[in-house]
């Protein structure tokens, strides 16, 4: 599909950007080149399959600026998994990231998908503006965690984003015990230590 000076493909439809794209996803969340081709050299047309947002640049050569990856969930039956979605940083907030989720929906719905479901730590609103709803975790590979009826249960949010207030553990009953040892030193103080969000699964209907 074409939009404005943007277009989205398949990666397997586009194999001379594949070092592009292993690079723009492994400048946010970086990992070995060699890994991150392997993953993403599984695009196939029966999934699972990247697609690919790229610009046309004025010498008329592709520039991969988006990404986002369509898998099964051969444990929960109808489901897709929605991952790696991103776009480059220059490209943010232009409506990229959703036209990229609007067309992972609309592919998924094409493969018979009910439900896509996706993880994130810190991009709930995001994926809340498109729809979607906090639900269970899933497995992607392996025995699902629990029984597979109860994966698509609503849920309510995880505290997504902590901020750990931490005085010194031990400063109360150290002030409270007299002995007649020599006290330590007091312990630093901690103070807006900030605990990486935790992971959360969001799901969405993809029946109109
Ligand atoms: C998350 C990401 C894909 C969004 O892409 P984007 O192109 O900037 O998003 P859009 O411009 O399409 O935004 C669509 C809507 O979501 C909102 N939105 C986008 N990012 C948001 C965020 N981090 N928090 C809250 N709202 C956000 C926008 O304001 C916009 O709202 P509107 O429809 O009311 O105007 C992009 O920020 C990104 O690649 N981030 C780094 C990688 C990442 O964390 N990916 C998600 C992995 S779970």
């Amino acid at each position: 599909m074409e939009k404005d000076k943007v277009m989205i493909v398949a990666l397997h439809d586009k194999p001379d950007l594949i070092e592009d794209c292993a690079k723009i996803l492994n400048e946010e969340w970086p990992r070995s080149k060699t890994a991150r081709m392997r993953t993403i050299e599984n695009s196939n047309p029966n999934l699972p399959i990247s697609l690919l947002l790229i610009k046309n640049t004025q010498q008329n050569k592709d520039e991969v600026v988006g990404h986002a990856k369509i898998s099964r969930l051969p444990l929960v039956p109808g489901t897709c998994l929605i991952e790696s979605v991103l776009v480059n940083p220059v490209n943010r907030g232009k409506g990229f990231g959703k036209l990229l989720m609007e067309e992972c929906e609309k592919l998924a719905t094409q493969f018979g998908f009910s439900w896509a479901i996706l993880s994130t730590h810190d991009k709930q609103e995001f994926y809340r503006k498109l729809g979607y709803e906090f639900c269970q975790p899933v497995c992607q590979y392996g025995a699902p965690p629990s029984s597979a009826s109860h994966l698509l249960e609503t849920t309510q949010p995880n505290k997504t984003s902590e901020t750990v207030s931490k005085t010194a553990p031990c400063e109360e009953s150290v002030l409270k015990t007299k002995t007649a040892f020599a006290q330590p030193p007091p312990l630093p103080e901690f103070t807006n230590i900030s605990v990486p969000a935790k992971k959360v699964y969001m799901k969405k209907s993809l029946k109109q």
